[in-house]
């Protein structure tokens, strides 16, 4: 069958591949999946079902609720003081996943290059590529603790890219960038005509120091579309709701595909969203148990001798597997069907990281542990049929 040439061409997500694996097997302690173990907090899900119950059950603007909007607006404001005007400035879509590729989308011509920066989410190379664009890495190691490497990037912004995909906090990493980090980033980009495309889906689940947007650094609003959403924040993935933020311009632009190929993001999840963004109480709750998760998964992955960088948000350990002397497909999978955890190979985040897994502590702390004396007993194993 003669499909499209762009679509034959993209690779399945690494991710979805090992977990229908996963999906077919009892007993499996997953670390793979990248959602909150949490259930969407009571109050926001009440909203959900109010809004059902008075019939709220028809297509809203394409923009999304103007009332959602306005309150996404005042959260904006007061969290970061950014300013977007909810009439012209904000699009409410189906995930970021949608907001990733309506970017791309408006923003690149055939052959245009998109820097992405690896270890990359698996969506990034995919809505490129979908776009027509052309992919230009930028590689990101963990000799360098993950940041990036500004030598690289001066090199890769001689070859005039349209746009740059950033994600902090990171998947698979966890690393984050704080103000001055980003400064210095900014002060380099600012020098070519370039667009920043911002996942900072994470931004609730910062540990280490507040996040910091990149629009809100001096003169970069106008050359960035920021994207956020609700899945992570606020334990939402099923409502598939997130939202971009950027130059009028822009936001017209994605809206017009947007009003074509999606109409609108789903009424009850808006609904449902405005009620996430009154309170972040029960959000602050769930880092704190993230970060409880995190500094016992750490330490514990350190000690049996798998390099583990801190993650300074998100909920993604970026594990080095060189001790275990082999390849993260391998390590995967012989981890599954031997013991019974599934992590994800690194190579789903980019061909370079063979040596390392995605372990994702969005578990209770009891399964953790468990899994944590399974994969002990794992590299002994592998170590004495060496
Ligand atoms: C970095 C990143 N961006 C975007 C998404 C997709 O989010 P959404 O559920 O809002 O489409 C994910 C989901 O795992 C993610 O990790």
């Amino acid at each position: 069958m003669k499909l499209n040439r762009r679509v034959n061409n993209l690779a399945p997500s690494g991710i979805r591949k090992f977990f229908d694996l996963v999906l077919g097997m009892k007993e499996v302690i997953s670390l793979g999946v990248g959602e909150p173990d949490f259930v969407t907090p009571w109050k926001i899900r009440e909203k959900a079902i109010f809004a059902l119950e008075e019939g709220y059950t028809s297509y809203t603007s394409n923009k999304g609720l103007l009332s959602l909007r306005r309150a996404l607006s005042r959260f904006l404001k007061r969290k970061y003081n950014l300013v977007y005007n909810p009439e012209k400035e904000i699009l409410i879509t189906a995930g970021v996943s949608e907001g990733l590729d309506l970017a791309c989308r408006v923003l690149l011509e055939e052959r245009e290059r998109a820097i992405v920066s690896y270890p990359a989410y698996v969506a990034y190379p995919a809505v490129v590529s979908l776009a027509g664009g052309e992919i230009l890495p930028l590689f990101c190691s963990d000799k360098d603790n993950f940041q990036i490497d500004m030598e690289q990037l001066e090199k890769l912004l001689v070859q005039r890219p349209k746009l740059i995909i950033l994600n902090y906090p990171n998947n698979p990493t966890g690393i984050s960038f704080t103000r001055p980090q980003l400064r210095e980033l900014w002060s380099l980009l600012r020098r070519s005509d370039i667009y920043i495309v911002s996942d900072e889906i994470y931004d609730l689940i910062s540990y280490d120091f507040p996040h910091t947007p990149f629009a809100s650094l001096r003169g970069a609003k106008k050359h960035t579309i920021y994207l956020g959403g609700f899945s992570k924040n606020f334990a939402m993935t099923g409502f598939r709701l997130g939202f971009a933020c950027g130059p009028e311009e822009i936001i017209s632009a994605m809206t017009k595909i947007h009003s074509f190929t999606m109409l609108c993001a789903p009424i009850v999840s808006q609904i449902a969203a405005s009620e996430a963004l009154v309170s972040e109480t029960e959000a602050h709750l769930m880092v704190r148990e993230y970060r409880r998760r995190r500094d016992f998964i750490v330490k514990s992955l350190n000690e049996l001798g798998l390099t583990t960088p801190m993650p300074q948000g998100a909920f993604y350990c970026f594990s080095s597997i060189k001790a275990a002397r082999m390849e993260s497909l391998e390590f995967a999978s012989r981890l599954l069907y031997q013991k019974k955890v599934a992590v994800v190979p690194g190579e789903a985040f980019g061909a370079e990281y063979k040596n390392f897994v995605r372990i994702s502590f969005a578990s209770p702390l009891e399964e953790l542990k468990t899994a944590i004396s399974r994969i002990k007993d794992f590299l002994a194993a592998a170590n004495k049929s060496r």
